[in-house]
């Protein structure tokens, strides 16, 4: 099959926010205890840390990560988590009934997020607490000092604030599984003051207000719209989270999943908008799509987990190939809405539904699923650029009119890159690629980068990686025009500069 594109300097969508890229650690599983904290592991560091997580963590070149919850977050006192570790209180952990020791919280994360190079996106808990909580929680973390809170922190070992800009009030509220689940009303009432009390403590903060749990809530989208007339002008961003599988096996209809992702954001947004119209608003609202992956092949062994054990194997999806390629085209769908989309995090990063797995005590390896979020990560910050696709359609199950051709294509200004990133979501036939790139005079190939593979339920496992990307991609350049040979079912990325 052909498919033709046009990729112009001047098909502006917007500067791609690097926060697209971010990730999620909850207190969930083995995430913290056995993923990330493991203090018997030989690489382990001074405090407990596993030193090769962190370097699959930098690879990913993580901007922000979410924590500590979730649904944990809203049964969490985060008072558990500071002070001296064997003071802190074991607790019955209620969302995903297990046990949590506490030996991780917020200072040990803020500390462990600044040395891998990244940030924290701090949700509060309007579960089961509320306005107190938060602004006290906002308070010890970002209060200089000479109050009750930040001394607390200092007292706690930690002089310098930590300064977390970017806060999220509460988690999936709308879900009836949700501890403390509220209606919109009662929701977008408790977020507007929470808000506001956050921000009288530290006026510089971010604030992210729960969207919709899927698009399959029957809520969706009007807890949007009765949120957001509530918290407008208070919050900087909504949220958005969904989660794929391919229970079905049919993978021509799964990767097609993105197409019903975009839908999902193109909503939000029209919501957004009519309630920036009724208020008259000059402001635009901005999404934070904080939950996002594939997340199905644990579930059954998760209902037949025994409850309250600490960091059991919970959520711990082994990602085949077919689940790589749609995480990709997730990843090309917010380059697409870069102008709206500011903010994502693929949930989650270590041993829960992660692209990164661990044994407690032992190795640790790449996920398929690792591969495209990598090379989003490292080659897609810049200007992303508005494709112009001409590309056969084909109709699944549950969509019709789905290009075999998907792309996004990142234009690195300042240091002359450009990135085409493109998904064939061709089961059995190579499609030929014709791309007009003339307005990248003198820009040559340097890479075209492939995850490809025979099998579509081909896995990663410690021992074996079997789906891992080649440099070796069919593509010439001749005069401004690109010529592509994207293999059956493949992520590309063709590099240029
Ligand atoms: O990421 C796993 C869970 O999925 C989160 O705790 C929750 O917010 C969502 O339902």
């Amino acid at each position: 099959i052909k498919a033709r594109m046009i990729v112009d300097k001047s098909f502006r969508i917007a500067e791609v926010d690097k926060r697209i890229y971010g990730s999620f650690i909850e207190h969930l599983g083995r995430a913290v205890y056995g993923g990330i904290y493991d203090p018997g592991h030989p690489l382990a560091d001074e405090h407990g840390y596993r030193n090769d997580v962190k370097q699959l963590i930098q690879e990913l070149q993580v901007p922000i990560i979410r924590y500590p919850g979730g649904n944990f977050v809203s049964g969490y006192n985060w008072e558990d988590g500071v002070g001296p570790v064997d003071l802190r209180p074991k607790r019955l952990e209620l969302a995903w009934r297990t046990i949590e020791p506490n030996e991780v919280g917020t200072n040990e994360f803020a500390q462990w997020t600044r040395e891998i190079g990244s940030e924290v996106m701090m949700a509060v808990n309007l579960g089961t607490r509320g306005i107190d909580a938060a602004r006290n929680l906002v308070e010890y973390c970002n209060h200089p000092g000479g109050t009750y809170y930040s001394d607390l922190r200092k007292q706690h070992g930690y002089a310098d604030p930590h300064g977390i800009k970017t806060w999220c009030l509460g988690n999936e509220m709308d879900g009836p599984w949700q501890i403390g689940h509220k209606n919109a009303e009662d929701y977008g009432k408790l977020a507007l003051e929470a808000a506001k009390a956050m921000r009288l403590v530290d006026s510089s903060i971010e604030l992210v207000a729960c969207g919709s749990s899927n698009t399959s809530m029957a809520t969706f989208p009007q807890w949007e719209a009765t949120t957001l007339d509530y918290t407008y002008d208070e919050v900087d961003f909504i949220s958005l989270h969904q989660y794929y599988g391919n229970q079905e096996n049919d993978p021509a209809n799964y990767l097609a999943r993105s197409v019903d992702m975009d839908h999902f954001i193109h909503t939000v947004i029209s919501t957004c908008d009519y309630i920036k119209a009724k208020k008259r608003s000059k402001k635009d609202m901005y999404l934070s799509f904080d939950e996002w992956n594939v997340w199905y092949h644990s579930n059954d062994a998760d209902s037949k987990m025994d409850p309250w054990s600490i960091a059991p194997p919970q959520l711990e999806d082994v990602y085949n190939f077919e689940d790589a390629l749609l995480v990709g085209s997730m990843l090309l769908t917010f380059l697409r809405r870069a102008d709206r989309v500011k903010m994502a995090c693929m949930a989650q990063l270590v041993n829960v539904i992660a692209p990164i797995m661990t044994e407690t005590g032992g190795r640790s390896w790449k996920q398929t699923i690792f591969y495209p979020y990598m090379h989003a990560s490292v080659y897609g910050r810049g200007i992303s650029l508005k494709p112009v696709i001409d590309s056969p359609v084909y109709d699944a199950k549950d969509y019709t009119d789905v290009p075999y051709l998907d792309s996004a294509v990142v234009h690195d200004e300042e240091n002359e890159h450009l990135t085409i990133f493109a998904v064939n979501r061709h089961l059995t036939d190579a499609l030929d690629l014709n791309c007009d790139v003339r307005s990248f005079e003198g820009y040559v190939i340097e890479e075209h980068i492939v995850l490809e593979n025979d099998d579509l339920k081909a896995v990663n496992t410690a021992d074996n990686e079997q789906v891992k990307p080649h440099s070796g991609g069919n593509s010439t350049l001749d005069g401004g025009m690109l010529t592509a040979r994207l293999s059956k079912a493949s992520w590309n990325v063709i590099r240029l500069r």
